[in-house]
């Protein structure tokens, strides 16, 4: 059992005031490791039991049964438990190496859907580095509420409707050349849609003409379908290139596109529920009194609809077909007010399932500390960027370990896993400097320092041929291997605590720490060594070996068992 609700339970059979659950709310860590592991104190019981909390504690330390402990003392108007390590420690390697990678899993969810909304790259536009933010934050939520039981549904809402197909149509019909697209599609189709808009200025007839052409596909006429069609599959050809490359997949691509037949849904319910009023000449939705300034821009005058219309049809749908418990969309903090509306509108619906809905925001990422921006010339274009992550990747490999079967493989892994690393180990709200040198380094807080913690200890546990067992009594009451076993016993809480706050950088932080404690024991401790406690010690590599390919595994991040 872990050791604080120990402490809870042995309390809570004394203390009729009080129970478990506030018990251990109560629980604190000493103000230093002399003084114990675990600290109850007594000044809430004071007024209760109308005595000095010195005496109370006092009081509990004599009758409390210390089963787990090494001993249970007051200090003060504390109750300090100091932890049983021989015990205890053989305990935590014992679950570990039971459980395997089933450590630190939970039920929770059991019965529970999750979708989460993730990548939504735009259609004849360039995969931006957001779009790449939201794919590995995304694919790392569902892997850690996968983990504590939820079933999720991951949807790539690709953004493939809007006015803007009917401005490619208008420039592809003046300028466009079929083989050209073909050849380089998005960046061919990006050049129309930059010039179009260029041009527009001067020629405003092109707006009429683009507003028109995505009438029609919104009416579903041929002609306009099958250009769209056509950008469209060209399109995600690139993308399953990317997702490809960073193993991700998706169980939904229905984008904005899916919604169009359900639009009139939306708008008649909106109706039904006397929700709509007209601001000049478009149908809105007027939200002042959740606080929020803008109204809802559901249908413009001439009809056609909008982004926000879109997202209202997707989560109805959404709540229909997998009835969520939670529903979570990792866009960026720009998106934060479009998001806003969106929940506002569908609450003003009477959805009460509208408070399950979480935008999972992120924070920009700059480049050499400038904003990036396409006219600026200041990019991040990411097949090539992850492309250079493996070669810098590669050549470290190659100098630390030319003899490594399998290059190209680790490569990949370590290239890769060093972007998403780098990515996620960034509080999802802070943004980052797109810096690939610190990001494929093996030094710092990075994934390739991670992932060769890991190979380390593979390579450790190879040369002792070690094979550990359930059924033997390790035990280590060392420093530096008692940080390592806390971190262990913390696993399962971590992984929900992530999920609580939709935070895949309290996983990421909690790799590098378990790293870090691990080469601290590594530095410390002759492993290989022979001694009484030689066992024990590879037990507790193979434990941390375990738990550091489950932490990168949850963050979509692959560990080599060799570097
Ligand atoms: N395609 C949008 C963009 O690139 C992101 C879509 C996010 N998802 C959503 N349901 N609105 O900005």
């Amino acid at each position: 059992m872990d050791s604080k609700l120990q402490a809870a339970k042995s309390l809570a059979a004394i203390l009729p005031s009080l129970d478990e659950s506030a018990i251990l709310n109560l629980l604190e860590k000493p103000k230093s490791a002399d003084l114990g592991d675990i600290a109850f104190p007594a000044f809430s019981l004071a007024k209760v039991e109308r005595k000095a909390p010195q005496a109370i504690a006092s009081d509990i330390a004599e009758k409390i049964d210390a089963t787990g402990f090494s001993k249970v003392v007051a200090t003060g108007p504390y109750v300090n438990f100091f932890l049983d390590k021989t015990t205890v420690s053989g305990q935590i390697l014992k679950d570990v190496i039971t459980l395997g990678a089933d450590f630190g899993q939970s039920d929770l969810g059991q019965g529970q859907n999750v979708v989460i909304d993730l990548s939504s790259p735009n259609i004849a536009k360039p995969f931006s580095v957001g779009h790449l933010r939201s794919t590995v934050i995304g694919d790392a939520l569902s892997n850690i509420f996968q983990k504590i039981g939820y079933k999720t549904v991951k949807v790539n809402h690709l953004g493939d409707w809007g006015k803007q197909f009917g401005l490619l149509i208008v420039a592809y019909k003046l300028w466009g050349d079929k083989a050209a697209v073909e050849a380089n599609p998005i960046s061919e189709l990006l050049k129309l849609y930059v010039r179009i808009n260029d041009e527009v200025k001067d020629h405003p007839e092109y707006d009429d003409e683009a507003r028109a052409w995505f009438r029609k596909l919104e009416a579903g006429d041929a002609e306009a379908l099958e250009l769209w069609q056509w950008f469209r599959d060209e399109s995600l050809v690139e993308f399953d290139r990317i997702y490809q490359q960073m193993n991700v997949t998706f169980d939904s691509l229905n984008g904005e596109a899916f919604y169009n037949d359900k639009m009139d849904e939306v708008v008649e319910l909106l109706t039904e529920k006397n929700l709509l009023t007209e601001s000049k000449g478009a149908q809105v939705v007027d939200l002042t009194k959740y606080g929020i300034e803008h109204p809802a821009l559901i249908k413009k005058s001439d009809g056609a609809t909008l982004y926000i219309t879109r997202d209202i049809a997707a989560a109805l749908y959404r709540k229909r077909h997998y009835d969520f418990a939670k529903s979570i969309y990792v866009v960026g903090q720009e998106q934060a007010a479009h998001f806003k509306q969106l929940k506002a509108v569908l609450k003003e619906m009477g959805y009460d399932w509208s408070d399950d809905i979480t935008h999972v925001s992120f924070g920009l990422v700059t480049k050499g500390g400038a904003k990036l921006s396409t006219r600026k010339g200041n990019v991040i274009l990411l097949e090539p960027t992850l492309q250079e992550a493996i070669t810098r990747a590669q050549a470290q490999i190659d100098a630390k370990n030319p003899n490594l079967t399998d290059k190209e493989a680790v490569a990949h892994a370590v290239g890769v896993g060093a972007i998403k690393f780098y990515d996620l180990k960034t509080d999802r709200n802070n943004g980052y400097d797109f810096d690939l040198e610190a990001m494929v380094s093996f030094e710092g807080e990075t994934g390739p320092y991670v992932q060769y913690a890991h190979a380390r200890i593979q390579s450790i546990l190879r040369k002792a041929d070690f094979t550990p067992d359930a059924t033997q009594a390790y035990s280590l009451d060392d420093a530096e291997s008692w940080d390592i076993l806390t971190l262990l016993q913390a696993f399962g809480a971590t992984v929900q605590r992530a999920a609580n706050n939709f935070e895949p950088s309290i996983i990421a932080k909690y790799a590098i720490n378990l790293a870090q404690a691990f080469n601290k024991f590594y530095a410390h401790t002759r492993i290989l060594d022979d001694s009484s406690e030689r066992d024990s010690r590879l037990a507790l590599a193979y434990a941390t070996g375990l738990i550091l390919k489950e932490s990168l595994r949850l963050l979509g991040v692959d560990a080599p068992t060799e570097m």
